[in-house]
């Protein structure tokens, strides 16, 4: 607990999968920490914690993918939250396809846009990726509300903290 908590809290943010690619490796993670941070250019970040498989792979990354989840996606939550790309190869699990640029999109993901990595941030036990988004895609229908933090909660990160 510190004296933060109380404001973080409150916040229900929406969850992402953000997947990777490089040299022949993909990864994958769920992720809470993302925000768009500009409009002209359009950029987004999305914050990857250090001891992430993910991370690795996208360090070396040229793009990211990343797809909004929607409340009906337990499962991918999951996957890609509650397992470690260390132990799991999460993708033989779910059906996912190459998109632009050597991108991993998964097929279940409706909502997605995949962007090309600007710059790296240390933002401390994360590190930030800057995204240019070169391509983006909601497929029709009306899927279910975005997954937030609160839907996420009971999940156990797959991967150790330290
Ligand atoms: C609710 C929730 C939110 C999370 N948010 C993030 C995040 O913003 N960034 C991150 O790097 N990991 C986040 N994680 C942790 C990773 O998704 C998790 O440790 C995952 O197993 C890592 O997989 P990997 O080692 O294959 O990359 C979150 C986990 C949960 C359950």
């Amino acid at each position: 607990m510190t004296d933060f908590d109380p404001f973080t809290d409150m916040v229900d943010s929406p969850m992402y999968v953000v997947t990777a690619e490089a040299a022949g490796e993909r990864a994958g993670c769920l992720v809470g920490f993302g925000s768009q941070c500009s409009i002209r250019p359009a950029r987004f970040v999305v914050w990857l914690s250090r001891v992430n498989h993910t991370y690795r792979v996208a360090e070396h990354a040229e793009r990211l993918t990343v797809h909004l989840l929607h409340r009906d996606q337990g499962r991918l939550a999951r996957l890609f939250g509650g397992e470690t790309g260390d132990r799991t190869d999460k993708f033989t699990d779910v059906p996912w396809h190459p998109g632009p640029g050597g991108s991993v999109i998964l097929d279940e993901a409706p909502t997605w846009f995949v962007g090309r990595v600007e710059s790296r941030i240390d933002g401390g036990d994360h590190v930030g990726f800057l995204l240019a988004p070169e391509a983006a895609e909601t497929l029709g229908g009306a899927p279910a509300p975005p997954m937030s933090l609160s839907d996420a909660r009971g999940i156990t990160p797959g991967h150790p903290v330290n």
